[in-house]
C-alpha cells in the first residue's frame, strides 16, 4: 500500500515509518500538517495517516478521496480532528488506535499534578538563578485529599489507581458508566457533586459537542476554593479565557494543560525563533500558576511502539477487511 505520513517527527521516522517500510508498503512522510496548501503532497497514495493537529474536515476528505485516498490511519486515540459522518458519506474507512499507553497519559497528568502543586518547574528555575528561596513554593499533601476524575475510561482508571495509591479519596464523573462498571473504591457522582466536592479535577473525556468548553466560567465559578485543575484530554474541554478569569479571581488555585484550544497551528513545531501569533496562549504562558507541556502525555516508547503496531494491524485490517474493531468508518 501507498501511504503518505503528515505531521511526521523523527520519532514517527525512527518507530512508525521502519515498522510500515519492514512490513513492505510504500511510505512516504513529511512534517507539514494535513489542510488545503498540503493535500496535494498525499497525491496517488491509497492511505493517508494522520495527527490529532491534521485538519481532516468535509471538504479535506473530498480532496483526499478526489485523488485516490481511500483510508485515513489515524495515529491516535481521539479523532475529534477528523468529520467522521463526512467520511461516511464519502465511503473512506476511518481507522484509530483507541488504546496504546492509557498509563503513559495518566502517569503524565500525575507529573503535572506534581509539579503543580509542589511547584517543581518554578523551583527548578530558581535555582539555575542560585535563588535557594522556598517563598512561594508552599504546596499541600495529596494524601487524604478528594480527586474528582471527569471521565473513568482508559486513562481516566489509571489516573484513579494512581491517586488511590497516593491515599486520595476518588470521585468519578462519566455519563456512559454503568454501575457494573464502576471502579471499585471509586464514587460516581454528578459533575456538580464532583466538581463542588474536589480539591484536585482531571479531565479524561473525550472532545465531543457537548464536551466542549466543559469547563466554562458558570462550572469554575463552583470550584473548591484553591483546587487544582489538570487536563490531558483535548483543549476545547477547557474555557482557556474562563480558566484564566478563575486564576486571577483566585477561584482556581492553579491549572496545568497538555493541550489547548489553539493547539493545532502551535504545538509540536520550534517556534522559538520565530514567535507565534496567539495572544490568548501568550497569557496563558505568563500566567502564575499555569503549568503548560506541549501535548506530550503520549510521548513515551512504549506508546509509540504500540502506535506503530496497531497502525500496520489496521493496514492488514483494510486490506483483508477482517479484525476491523479499530475501524470507526
Ligand atoms: P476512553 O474512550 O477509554 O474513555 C473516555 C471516557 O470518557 C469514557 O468512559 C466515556 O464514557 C467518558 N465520557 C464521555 N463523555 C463524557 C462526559 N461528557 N463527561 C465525562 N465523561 C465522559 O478514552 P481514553 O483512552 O481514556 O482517552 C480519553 C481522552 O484522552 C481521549 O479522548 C483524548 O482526548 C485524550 N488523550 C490525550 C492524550 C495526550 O497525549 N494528551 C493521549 C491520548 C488520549
Amino acid at each position: 500500500m501507498r501511504i503518505h505520513i503528515y505531521s511526521a517527527r523523527p520519532h514517527d521516522q525512527q518507530t512508525l515509518v521502519t515498522r510500515l517500510v519492514q512490513a513492505g508498503h510504500r511510505v512516504s512522510s513529511d512534517a507539514s500538517r494535513l489542510e488545503s496548501a498540503t493535500l496535494a503532497e498525499s497525491k496517488g497514495c491509497d492511505a493517508v495517516c494522520t495527527f490529532v493537529c491534521d485538519e481532516v474536515s468535509r471538504a479535506i476528505l473530498q480532496g483526499l478521496r478526489e485523488q485516490g485516498v481511500k483510508l485515513i490511519l489515524q495515529r491516535a486515540a481521539g479523532t475529534d480532528n477528523i468529520d467522521l459522518a463526512a467520511a461516511r458519506d464519502m465511503d473512506m474507512a476511518v481507522a484509530h488506535v483507541p488504546e496504546y499507553s492509557p498509563h503513559a497519559v495518566a502517569e503524565h497528568a500525575v507529573a503535572l499534578l506534581l509539579s503543580l502543586n509542589r511547584h517543581i518547574h518554578q523551583a527548578y528555575q530558581r535555582m539555575q538563578q542560585a535563588n535557594f528561596s522556598l517563598d512561594g513554593l508552599l504546596g499541600f499533601d495529596l494524601h487524604g485529599k478528594t480527586v474528582g476524575v471527569i471521565g473513568m475510561g482508559r486513562i481516566g482508571q489509571c489516573f484513579a489507581t494512581i491517586m488511590q495509591g497516593f491515599g486520595c479519596h476518588v470521585l468519578a464523573y462519566d455519563p456512559a458508566a454503568a454501575p457494573e462498571q464502576h471502579m471499585a473504591g471509586v464514587r460516581y457522582e454528578t459533575l456538580e457533586t464532583v466538581w463542588t466536592a474536589s480539591d484536585v479535577l482531571s479531565l479524561h473525556c473525550p472532545l465531543r459537542p457537548e464536551t466542549h468548553h466543559l469547563v466554562n466560567a458558570e462550572l469554575l465559578a463552583r470550584t473548591r476554593p484553591r483546587a487544582l485543575l489538570i487536563n490531558t484530554s483535548r483543549g476545547p474541554v477547557v474555557d482557556t479565557a474562563a480558566v484564566l478569569a478563575a486564576l486571577r479571581s483566585e477561584a482556581l488555585g492553579g491549572y496545568a494543560a497538555d493541550v489547548y484550544e489553539g493547539e493545532a497551528c502551535v504545538f509540536f513545531r520550534n517556534c522559538s525563533g520565530c514567535g507565534y501569533d496567539d495572544p490568548l496562549l501568550n497569557d496563558l504562558l505568563h500566567e502564575p500558576g499555569v503549568l503548560l507541556t506541549p501535548h506530550q502525555a503520549f510521548f513515551t516508547a512504549e506508546a509509540l511502539t504500540s502506535i506503530a503496531s496497531t497502525t500496520l494491524d489496521n493496514i492488514t485490517a483494510f486490506s483483508t477487511g477482517q479484525h476491523r474493531a479499530n475501524f470507526l468508518v
